[in-house]
């Protein structure tokens, strides 16, 4: 009887043709690699020159101006190609990090190679939290040595034992913890417990104490465009965003509206904060310096909806958004249209990120990196 061949041992000639390819392209990408390595060593060599003349002229090692024009013309020189700009940023983020490292004989800034500061972001949902790449980003650009990872939590009490247990550095909160958390903490920042949210939790030698950075995130977005003193703000919506949005321009001198879509919840937010309430429909422009939208109307997928029709803008009026996804909505590109100065949500989104990198670490924060790293996933984004 005539033996049949063993479909395992007998290989198909494009399989084995296949098998070969597989071995030249890795071969490939082992020279490629070597030289990769041999170019990244190539511009240490010149980083380490650089610092010598930092050194003879006295100015310092670090300039975040120098490294966010060079992230800007990798990220345009790069536009369209194989490798995605949110990749460019890490990679180079890290090279930078090196480059320092060979210009400056200080130790770095954090446990330099011991273990890692571990944070998170608890939320849920959460997977499309863009904390990560923009706080690893930052943690890359100045070498400072910390993990940050999202963390899907049901249960936020559990959440914060954990983060005791474990000895994690910080954490972010969002959705649907930030109310919750407060009881969770051994002290809560005053504009916070104002607030009723946390979006920040620092681990200071075992006491956790919780902040609301959106807060920063509103005064220095604004403040970049217009000052807040005295200003008049229509803030549209009235949940979670908009307590933190009117509570802070109040705070620093303005006047605010809330302008809400359910009469009751806006009354009521307006009560507690003692401020005036208009139904959303009743929304004029007349006599506003400032809009902020702080609900999700304009949020993708729904990208051609806005919670203030065209011809309620006008010039002079600064429109911020909070909804970053798309980076420009309808309302801003409507607002812009116009004449208006507008503020995207990246910008909230990266200023507030800015102050916790700040409370965890003790260092100024890369902003222009962290904006690149968001706005690079962002665009990545399917
Ligand atoms: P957050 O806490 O994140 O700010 P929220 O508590 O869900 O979110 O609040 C969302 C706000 O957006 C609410 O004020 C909501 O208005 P209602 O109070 O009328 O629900 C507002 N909002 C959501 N969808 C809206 C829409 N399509 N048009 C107008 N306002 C809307």
């Amino acid at each position: 009887m005539d033996e049949k061949p063993h479909p395992a041992n007998e290989k198909e000639p494009a399989a084995v043709s296949d098998e070969k390819r597989l071995e030249e392209e890795r071969r490939v990408i082992d020279g490629l690699d070597g030289e990769i390595l041999r170019l990244f060593n190539e511009r240490l060599g010149v980083a380490a020159r650089i610092g010598e003349i930092k050194t003879r002229l006295g100015i310092p090692v670090r300039d975040t101006f120098r490294e966010s024009q060079v992230f800007q013309r990798l990220m345009n020189i790069n536009q369209g190609r194989l490798l995605a700009n949110r990749y460019v940023v890490r990679v180079f983020a890290a090279l930078m990090a090196a480059s320092r490292d060979v210009q400056s004989s200080d130790p770095r800034p954090s446990g330099g190679s011991g273990t890692p500061d571990i944070f998170a972001v608890f939320g849920n949902p959460v997977v499309h939290s863009l904390s990560p790449v923009m706080h690893n980003a930052a943690f890359a650009a100045t070498g400072y040595n910390g993990v940050y990872a999202a963390i899907r939590v049901k249960d936020i009490r559990l959440a914060v034992s954990g983060m005791r247990a474990l000895g994690l550095r910080g954490a972010s909160i969002t959705i649907p913890h930030k109310e919750s958390v407060l009881a969770c903490l051994d002290y809560i920042d005053p504009a916070a417990r104002r607030i009723k949210a946390v979006n920040t939790i620092v681990n200071d030698a075992g006491s956790l104490k919780g902040f609301n950075t959106d807060c920063d995130g509103v005064i220095q977005a604004l403040a970049e465009k217009i000052p807040i003193k005295g200003r008049q703000v229509a803030v549209i919506g009235a949940g979670g965003a908009a307590r933190a949005v009117a509570f802070t321009v109040v705070g620093q001198g303005a006047r605010a509206t809330i302008f809400n879509r359910t009469r009751e919840k806006g009354e009521a937010l307006a009560a507690d904060l003692g401020v005036d309430f208009k139904p959303l429909t009743e929304f004029s422009g007349e006599g506003c310096d400032i809009l902020v939208n702080t609900t999700p109307v304009g949020m993708s997928p729904q990208r051609g909806d806005t919670p203030i029709p065209a011809e309620k803008l006008r010039p002079g009026l600064v429109v911020m958004d909070i909804v970053y996804n798309p980076l420009k909505t309808r309302l801003l590109r409507e607002a812009e249209a116009v004449g208006c100065a507008t503020i995207d949500g990246v910008t909230m989104f990266v200023r507030q990120g800015m102050r916790q990198f700040e409370l965890w670490t003790g260092l100024p924060a890369p902003v222009e990196i962290m904006r690149m790293a968001v706005e690079a996933e962002l665009l990545a984004a399917p």
